[in-house]
């Protein structure tokens, strides 16, 4: 699948944005490496705390149906003509799930970059942090 072409999947999802408080809709679109497409999007409260973001929407539902392989993560906000970012919460998620995955920051289908975690969050805390603790 192109990155246009998950970046159109990212768009749809963002049109189910539940964002009543901040009206920024953010919607995200993980391909795996078999193919199959996850969609996620905002979803707040009124409570703020809870809310979550579009990119850990699409993470966590793919997790919870047992895909753990991706390839790719695009995600496309609504603020003008900026290209969108994942939040620093989001960026220690797909540090620990998705280390090698291409990372779509998308405005549109034509104007978009391509990232790796490990350029986003540079000194990541990994895995590998807590695995040999004495
Ligand atoms: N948001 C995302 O969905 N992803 C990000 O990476 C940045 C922020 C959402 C959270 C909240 O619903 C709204 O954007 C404004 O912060």
């Amino acid at each position: 699948m192109t990155n246009e072409e998950l970046i159109e999947y990212a768009l749809k999802a963002r049109e189910n944005s539940y964002s009543p408080y901040s009206h920024y809709k953010v919607g995200a679109a993980l391909l795996t490496k078999d193919g199959k497409v996850y969609l996620g999007t905002n979803v707040e409260n009124c409570a703020y705390g809870p809310s979550n973001c579009a990119e850990r929407s699409a993470i966590f539902s793919a997790v919870s149906n047992g895909d753990r392989d991706f390839v790719k993560l695009a995600i496309v906000g609504s603020s003008g003509d900026d290209i969108a970012y994942p939040c620093g919460v989001c960026r220690q998620v797909i540090a620990e799930l998705l280390p090698n995955a291409d990372i779509i920051c998308a405005n549109s289908v034509t104007k978009y970059e391509v990232h790796k975690i490990k350029d986003l969050l540079p000194h990541a805390f990994t895995p590998d942090d807590v695995a040999n603790v004495e």
